[in-house]
């Protein structure tokens, strides 16, 4: 068993060795993530796309969320369970920001919570980390941000836009979130705001500098046939290993090799005798 990762030992680790972040939303990805020692597992809305075949994350809700974050907490994992507020659960008012947050800890088990967005969320941020839940940021290319940013697009190009989101970065950690994510940003971009704000940053598709990188489950595995960014690096090719086996069962099957005798269960003597007579009787 590991320590458990808590929130403390995430800020711990600015500057320090790099955080291992990747997503999981059942029990099956949670158990191979925790085997694989992540620090943090983030049940990401990214499950809209990924597992529940939606084309953007805006489809899903809180109860979806909790849904898949309870399976994962079920596992126990000592990595730190973050979960995603899907949008429009953070958005309306500071009172159900904190009532859905809190329905993510108490019926989704997570440890904290993560939103989009910067210096517009501040109030929403703040109400939740007075509530005694820990907020995670999420700036740059935020995806439930698709409509308004016209498409997934790499943020943060233009000097302007980029000291945007740096003021965005140290005001999130001004503010007390316990790490952001950088998503989607010059990787220049990414080391200034690692160097500026105090928190660890986590990066996908910000380049090397930050303090930690996170990948989507499906990705990094091969299991998704989608669209693939410029900065997935595959390590697996699941979905090409699960289809060829099942190619393997099903020819099995045909040529009737599948099941053998020792993958059959059979009757002792006595039952067996017991059956020839039942046998003899029904034909
Ligand atoms: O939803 C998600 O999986 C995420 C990560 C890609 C950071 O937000």
């Amino acid at each position: 068993m590991r320590d458990k990762v808590t929130v403390p030992v995430v800020q711990a680790r600015k500057g320090g060795p790099k955080l291992r972040v990747v997503t999981a939303y059942d029990a099956p990805s949670a158990q191979i993530v925790e085997r694989a020692s992540a620090d943090i597992i983030l049940v990401g809305d990214s499950l809209a796309t990924v597992v529940l075949g939606y084309e953007n994350t805006l489809s899903v809700t809180v109860d979806v969320m909790i849904y898949h974050a309870a399976a994962v907490a079920r596992t126990k994992p000592s990595a730190l369970l973050v979960v995603d507020m899907p949008w429009l659960s953070y958005h309306l008012s500071a009172e159900e920001t904190i009532r859905n947050a809190g329905r993510l800890l108490r019926e989704g088990g997570a440890e904290a919570v993560k939103l989009e967005g910067g210096r517009k969320r501040l109030p929403m941020i703040e109400a939740l980390l007075a509530t005694e839940i820990p907020v995670m940021g999420h700036l740059g290319l935020t995806p439930q941000s698709i409509h308004t940013m016209g498409g997934y697009r790499v943020q943060g190009k233009h000097a302007e836009a980029a000291r945007e989101l740096v003021a965005d970065a140290r005001a999130l950690a001004d503010a007390g979130v316990f790490a952001i994510v950088l998503e989607g940003i010059p990787d220049a971009l990414a080391q200034v705001i690692t160097q500026e704000v105090r928190v660890p940053t986590i990066g996908i598709g910000a380049g090397a500098h930050c303090d930690g990188q996170v990948l989507v489950f499906h990705d990094v595995l091969g299991l998704y046939d989608g669209h693939q960014p410029k900065f997935v690096r595959q390590y697996a090719h699941l979905a090409a290993a699960a289809t060829e086996g099942l190619q393997r069962f099903f020819a099995d099957i045909q040529a009737g090799t599948f099941p053998s005798d020792a993958e059959s269960y059979h009757l002792d003597e006595q039952s067996a005798r017991a059956f020839q007579s039942f046998k003899g009787k029904e034909e």
